[in-house]
């Protein structure tokens, strides 16, 4: 599988498997499908509360071989609380070190300074090799890599057809920041674009397979979620064949700003964003 190289020298996969809203056995059944299948890259979250399920499915899988991401909650920013997360990721999951750590979205009401110094500690500690952020801004960004000891090496967004952010794209692979596309199929909602049927019939590949592909040839790291098999081996099924220019400039021009889970007004207030009065 391709791969992009981080600062640090290690190799991440193009391709990863998503594991959001995968719940119990059926998060086991569908991260060992997709290892058997060939991925070797997987991302999941402490928010998902699956992490003791995908430890499980990659428990007899040679480690070095894998690629694991997990993230830290927003309610979880402040210095021991970052490092007890991961700690307790670390516990779930069953192995020793995560191959990335990523802030899962900005936290205003906490000091990026002190979240940042807490992923260095870590990366000191061998717990974590490589750091990055998650849902930020690329003023956000700036500031993460203005004052951060260690590189930051990925920030993981949403990006599909319908909700490109080309300039925050391009802040990003400017600054040497790989851009991760979270629901790159938007959550299938792209499906209905006729454009993308077009593709799909000329191509004989499936909307998603071109979806991904198109993600790729932007060097931007696709991690569709699925929990059928048959989607599973499908949207692997994305690296011997391309996209025309023409046809990756037509998808280019379907932007919609049409995010399916970073709506702009977000509801602070709740659980998941961590800003309690
Ligand atoms: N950092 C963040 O805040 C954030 C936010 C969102 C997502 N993510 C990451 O990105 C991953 C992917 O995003 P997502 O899970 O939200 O959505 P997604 O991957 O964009 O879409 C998943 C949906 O597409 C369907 N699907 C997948 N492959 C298919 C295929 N070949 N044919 C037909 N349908 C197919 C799945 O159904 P089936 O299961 O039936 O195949 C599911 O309904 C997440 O799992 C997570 O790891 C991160």
């Amino acid at each position: 599988m391709p791969t992009q190289t981080l600062p640090t020298g290690d190799e991440l996969p193009q391709l990863g498997f998503g594991t959001y809203a995968l719940d119990g056995e059926e998060t086991t059944d569908a991260v060992r499908t997709a290892l058997e299948a060939g991925y070797t890259h997987i991302d999941t979250a402490e928010g998902y509360e699956n992490e003791a399920e995908v430890g499980d499915a990659i428990a007899d899988v040679d480690r070095e071989e894998l690629f694991l991401t997990s993230k830290v909650l927003p309610k979880h920013l402040g210095y021991d609380s970052l490092i007890q997360s991961c700690e307790a990721s670390l516990d779930r999951l069953g192995t020793d070190y995560l191959d990335l750590y990523l802030i899962h979205w900005p936290n205003p009401a906490v000091s990026l300074r002190e979240s940042l110094d807490a992923m260095e500690t870590l990366v000191d500690r061998g717990l974590v090799r490589n750091v990055g952020v998650s849902n930020f801004t690329a003023y956000q960004l700036d500031c993460a890599q203005h004052i951060s000891d260690v590189p930051i090496a990925v920030n993981q967004i949403e990006f599909h057809p319908w909700f490109q952010r080309p300039d925050l794209v391009e802040f990003c692979q400017e600054a040497g920041v790989v851009v991760e596309a979270a629901a790159p199929l938007a959550r299938a909602e792209v499906f209905e674009d006729d454009l993308l049927q077009d593709l799909a019939e000329t191509y004989d590949r499936s909307i998603p397979q071109i979806v991904v592909n198109w993600a790729l040839q932007h060097d931007i790291v696709a991690l569709p979620k699925s929990s059928s098999p048959s989607h599973i081996r499908e949207n692997l099924d994305v690296f011997d064949w391309e996209l025309d220019a023409e046809d990756l400039a037509a998808i280019d021009e379907r932007d919609r700003e049409y995010p399916v889970y970073d709506t702009l007004t977000r509801d602070w207030s709740n659980d998941t964003y961590g800003i309690p009065r």
